[in-house]
């Protein structure tokens, strides 16, 4: 029996093409290319909101995506779109989480990757799924902004498809996401909150809450106010000029001249609501909180929402009880290394049970 025929289909994710296939570029011919991405948890805070921040917090964990990031909602669409035209080979630039889902969703697709990702300022877990899914892997001597610049002129060159968020179906999909809230909310949150680095998903969540008003998924509620945060070493969108040298330790959003700039501004804009940068510093702390009293784990960059809303909220730009959903971009296991940073390391004793003891009433 197909898993599509067995009784418990209902229960049975399909990934985001089929699930929303109505809100889709697709059509039946497509060949939907799809590792179920989606279906995200929406984990409400329990214990930040009692640290003073007297919010009704909610954390979109898309590091529970097949590849650990939000890249799969945008690849899902972007590979299927690709087979369907014919493509034999996908080619992005990316500081490793694009890198990954490429890789990973080619290899489903069964067609060549290329990736162009900056020499060592890459997470080593994501350059690690973009080589164990068979990409061919090309380290530049530069950051990200240069590797975007070279594969938009080699796409004129050679017949490759591009699957960087300038590709329209990446956005495309991962507009998916705002559906989802509002669907697990029921209604949608009064602030959304989410890291930026090259702007196409703050563009692609703006457009999934349009959309999904539009055609009244989203009723009772008004659309959300957006609010992107960017690290204060790479925040170009926030100084209003591309930043030539972007440094941060979230390396997935160290990215000085963002591609949809203009899409992340209108959200901004239209929503009423703000861009702003959060310190290295802040990052760490949040992403030290999170996943110290939630249990989440995520990565850097993703742990920029969570900072951008505590200081927001030190500000005192909230009211009390106000719904925020901050989206954690990716899964923390990508990039370990940063736990170091802000953890202590672990205590090394002789394996004698006198020892640990000794350890465990210091504790208790
Ligand atoms: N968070 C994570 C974990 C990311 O990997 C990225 C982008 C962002 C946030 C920012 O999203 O670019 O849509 O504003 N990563 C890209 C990459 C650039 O190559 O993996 P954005």
């Amino acid at each position: 029996m197909e898993i599509g025929e067995c009784k418990s289909r209902k229960s049975f994710w399909r990934g985001i093409v089929e699930e929303y296939r109505e809100f889709l570029p697709v059509s039946n011919e497509t060949p939907v290319v799809t590792l179920n991405e989606g279906n995200t948890p929406l984990i409400r805070a329990v214990n930040i909101n009692k640290r003073g921040i007297d919010l009704e917090l909610y954390f979109k964990f898309e590091g529970a995506n097949p590849t650990g990031s939000f890249k799969d909602r945008g690849m899902t669409l972007a590979l299927s779109k690709a087979i369907e035209s014919g493509s034999k080979a996908v080619i992005c630039a990316s500081t490793g989480n694009t890198s990954a889902s490429a890789a990973a969703y080619a290899a489903r697709a069964g067609i060549k990757s290329v990736v162009l990702i900056p020499q060592g300022k890459i997470a080593l877990g994501k350059l690690s799924q973009a080589l164990v899914h068979g990409a061919h892997v090309i380290q530049i001597e530069g950051n990200f902004d240069d590797a975007l610049n070279i594969v938009k002129e080699l796409i004129e060159r050679y017949p490759i498809t591009l699957v960087n968020s300038i590709n329209p179906f990446r956005l495309e999909g991962q507009k998916t996401a705002s559906f989802e809230i509002c669907d697990q909310l029921g209604f949608s949150p009064k602030y959304h909150a989410l890291p930026v680095g090259n702007a196409g998903n703050i563009t692609a969540y703006w457009k999934g809450y349009r959309e999904y008003h539009r055609r009244g998924k989203a009723q009772k509620s008004s659309l959300p106010v957006m609010l992107g945060f960017q690290a204060s070493g790479a925040a170009p969108i926030v100084k209003g000029h591309p930043i030539e040298r972007p440094e941060t330790i979230a390396t997935a959003i160290r990215i000085g001249n963002p591609a949809s700039w203009k899409g992340a501004t209108d959200a901004r804009d239209e929503s009423g609501g703000r861009i702003e940068a959060v310190t290295d510093e802040e990052i760490l702390k949040a992403y030290n909180l999170v996943a110290s009293t939630e249990g989440i784990f995520c990565e850097p960059a993703s742990a920029a929402s969570l900072a951008g809303v505590m200081k927001l909220h030190k500000e005192g730009y909230f009211k009390s009880g106000d719904s925020v959903v901050c989206t954690l971009t990716g899964h923390g296991l990508k990039d370990p290394d940063i736990v170091f940073r802000v953890s202590k390391e672990p205590i090394k004793v002789k394996a004698e049970i006198g020892e640990v003891e000794k350890i465990i009433e210091r504790i208790i």
